[in-house]
C-alpha cells in the first residue's frame, strides 16, 4: 500500500523486436534499471490482443498477450523476473468495454437472437435517429453506432470500436471475473482497473448532453459491482491489489471507493492535482481536503502527477526546477504514488505533427513518445524509427546520460525514493500540514510533517521562482536530507531559505 508504482506504457518503453513498438522484452531489459531507481511495483498499460483502435484499451482477448508485445510465456517470465527483484507487477484490466473485434461482440452483433446479444447495450430504432443525445468521450460524436446487420444501435462510451459491456447481465460479470482469475492464477499482483466507476450504468436513456464527461453511470450499482470484483481478488493469497481508475474529480466520491469498511477497491486514483494550477494555495487547499476526507474514513490516498492521458508534468509546468520540485512533492506525500515512466528523466512531450497523430482522442501522443535510454540515433531501441517521434533533447535527456550526472533529475528521484524507503514516517506515517508562515511570501510555500513513532520528516515546497524564506519548527536542528535544487545542500543544516521552485525534505539533526 505504501508502494511507489511505475506506470509503463508498453508501446513506448523500449523496443527489442525492431518493429518500432515497445514490447515485453523491452520491459524485461529495464528491470535492473527500475530496481536501481528504487520503485516497488510496475503497472503495464494493456498488453492484451487488440486491434489497437485505442492502443490496447480495446481488448479482443482478455486472457492473452498481443504479438506486438510478445507472448504469454514472456509475460510469465516478466512476472518471475520482476518478483526476483522484489518488484510487483500490475496489469491494466479494461472492464467497461471490449474491442468490437472481441469474439463476444462479434457473436453479439451476428444476430438479435445470439446468446451473447445481451452482453452489450443495444437499442432498436431507425438508422436516422440515435436513441438520445449521449456523446462519446472521444472522438467527438455520438455514443451510439448503428449496426447495419441487426438493425440496432449499440452504446460506446469511447470510440465505436469499444462497445460497452452490459454488466447487468450476470454472465458478463462472471466472465469478467474469470478474466481476473486467469491472471491472478499466473501470479500477477493485481490490476489497475480502467474507468471502473462506469461499469454500473443507468440505461434509462434520460437525455444528458454531458455524458461525454459523466457517462450514464449508476453510482450505487457501480459500488455493488466493485464489491463483487473485490471478492474475487480477496480469494487469493498475498498482497493482491485492485487500483481503480475512478475518474471522478471529487475527493469524497473517489474516497468512498477505498473506504476500508466497504471492501471495494484497495486504491483509487485521485486525479484532481492534474487539473488545478501549480500554486501553494491550490495545493494547501487540496491536501487539507484529502487529509480530512481520507482521515475520516481511515482510507489510504494515492498521488498521480502524470500518465499516458495528459501532457507530462515537465511540459505542463514549463520549467525544470518546478518539475524537479514536483518529483519530491509526489514522493513524499502520504499515500501510494504512481510515477509515469519517463517523468524520472524529466522528459517533455514530443511534438507530433498532424500527419503522425495516432491517438483517437488526438491530444495524448506527446506524453506517449518513446523513452530514450541512450544517446542517438536509436536511443537504445532496436528500431531507429519508433511509432511516435522522440521527445525533445533526447540526446541529453536519456537514462544513460543522466545516470552519469549526480545533479540530474534521475538521481534526485532515486535519492528521494531512497529517503522514502528508509523512513517509516515518509513511507507510511501520518501527515499534517504545517501552519502558513507569516513573513513576506510565506503563502508561496507549503510544508507538511510526516511522523511514525519517533521518526519525523518535514517537507517544504516553494511554488514560485523567487527565493523564499521558511522558518522550520524549532527545537530539532533540521538537516536537509533531499533538495530538489542541488544535492550540495544535502546533509547540511537547513538555513531557512528556499531557492526558485525548491522542495526540501528535512530530518531532525
Ligand atoms: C482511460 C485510459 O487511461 C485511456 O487511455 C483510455 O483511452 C480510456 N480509459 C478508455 O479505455
Amino acid at each position: 500500500m505504501d508502494a511507489v508504482v511505475y506506470q509503463i506504457y508498453p508501446r513506448s518503453l523500449r523496443d527489442t523486436s525492431g518493429d518500432g513498438v515497445g514490447d515485453l522484452g523491452g520491459v524485461r531489459r529495464q528491470l535492473d534499471h527500475l530496481a536501481w531507481l528504487g520503485v516497488d511495483a510496475l503497472w503495464l498499460s494493456p498488453i492484451f490482443p487488440s486491434p489497437m483502435a485505442d492502443h490496447g484499451y480495446d481488448v479482443a482477448d482478455y486472457c492473452d498477450v498481443d504479438p506486438v508485445f510478445g507472448t504469454l510465456e514472456e509475460l510469465d517470465l516478466l512476472v518471475a523476473e520482476a518478483h526476483e527483484r522484489g518488484l510487483k507487477l500490475l496489469l491494466d484490466w479494461v472492464p467497461n468495454h471490449s474491442s468490437d473485434a472481441h469474439p463476444w461482440f462479434v457473436a453479439a452483433r451476428s444476430s438479435r437472437d445470439d446468446p451473447k446479444r445481451d452482453w452489450y447495450l443495444w437499442v432498436e430504432g431507425s438508422p436516422d435517429q440515435a436513441p438520445n443525445d449521449w456523446k462519446a468521450a472521444f472522438p467527438p460524436g455520438p455514443a451510439w453506432t448503428w449496426d447495419e446487420g441487426t438493425g440496432a444501435w449499440y452504446y460506446h462510451r469511447y470510440t465505436p470500436q469499444q462497445p460497452d459491456l452490459n454488466w447487468n447481465n450476470p454472465e458478463v460479470e462472471a466472465a469478467m471475473h474469470d478474466t481476473l482469475r486467469f491472471w491472478l492464477d499466473r501470479g500477477v499482483d493485481g490490476f489497475r482497473m480502467d474507468v471502473v466507476h462506469q461499469i454500473g450504468k443507468d440505461m434509462s436513456l434520460v437525455s444528458n448532453p454531458d455524458t461525454a464527461v459523466d457517462g450514464p453511470s449508476d453510482p450505487e450499482r457501480n459500488h455493488e459491482l466493485v464489491r463483487g470484483i473485490r471478492t474475487v481478488i480477496d480469494a487469493y493469497e498475498g498482497d493482491r491489489v485492485a487500483v481503480g481508475e475512478a475518474y471522478i474529480l471529487d475527493v469524497a466520491q473517489v474516497a468512498r471507493y477505498v473506504d476500508p469498511a466497504a471492501r471495494e477497491l484497495h486504491l483509487s486514483f485521485n486525479f484532481l492535482p492534474l487539473w488545478f494550477p501549480w500554486t501553494a494555495a491550490d495545493w494547501r487547499k487540496h491536501l487539507d481536503e484529502v487529509l480530512r476526507v481520507y482521515g475520516d474514513l481511515g482510507a489510504w490516498p494515492t498521488w498521480v502527477l502524470g500518465s499516458h492521458d495528459i501532457p507530462r508534468i515537465r511540459t505542463r509546468l514549463g520549467r525544470d526546477d518546478a518539475a524537479r520540485s514536483a518529483a519530491v512533492l509526489l514522493l513524499t506525500l502520504r499515500g501510494t504514488v504512481f510515477l509515469y515512466a519517463g517523468d524520472e528523466l524529466g522528459l517533455q512531450d514530443a511534438v507530433v505533427p498532424p500527419e503522425l497523430v495516432q491517438d483517437p482522442a488526438a491530444f495524448r501522443d506527446g506524453c506517449r513518445a518513446p523513452i530514450p535510454w541512450e544517446p542517438g540515433p536509436d536511443h537504445g531501441w532496436t528500431s531507429a524509427t519508433p511509432w511516435l517521434p522522440w521527445p525533445p533533447e533526447a540526446d541529453e535527456r536519456n537514462a544513460a546520460v543522466l545516470r552519469d550526472d549526480p545533479a540530474s533529475i534521475l538521481y534526485l528521484v532515486r535519492r528521494t525514493l531512497a529517503a522514502r524507503k528508509a523512513s517509516p514516517a515518509l513511507r507510511e506515517g501520518a501527515m499534517a500540514l504545517l501552519p502558513e508562515g507569516t513573513g513576506a511570501g510565506a503563502t508561496d510555500v507549503v510544508a507538511w510533517e510526516r511522523t511514525a513513532g519517533d521518526d519525523r520528516r518535514v517537507v517544504v515546497v516553494s511554488f514560485v521562482a523567487e527565493p523564499r524564506g521558511w522558518d522550520a519548527p524549532e527545537g530539532s536542528g533540521w538537516v536537509v536530507e533531499v533538495s530538489s535544487a542541488t544535492e550540495e545542500r544535502e546533509g547540511k543544516p537547513f538555513d531557512g531559505l528556499l531557492e526558485s521552485h525548491e522542495a526540501v525534505v528535512l530530518r531532525p539533526g
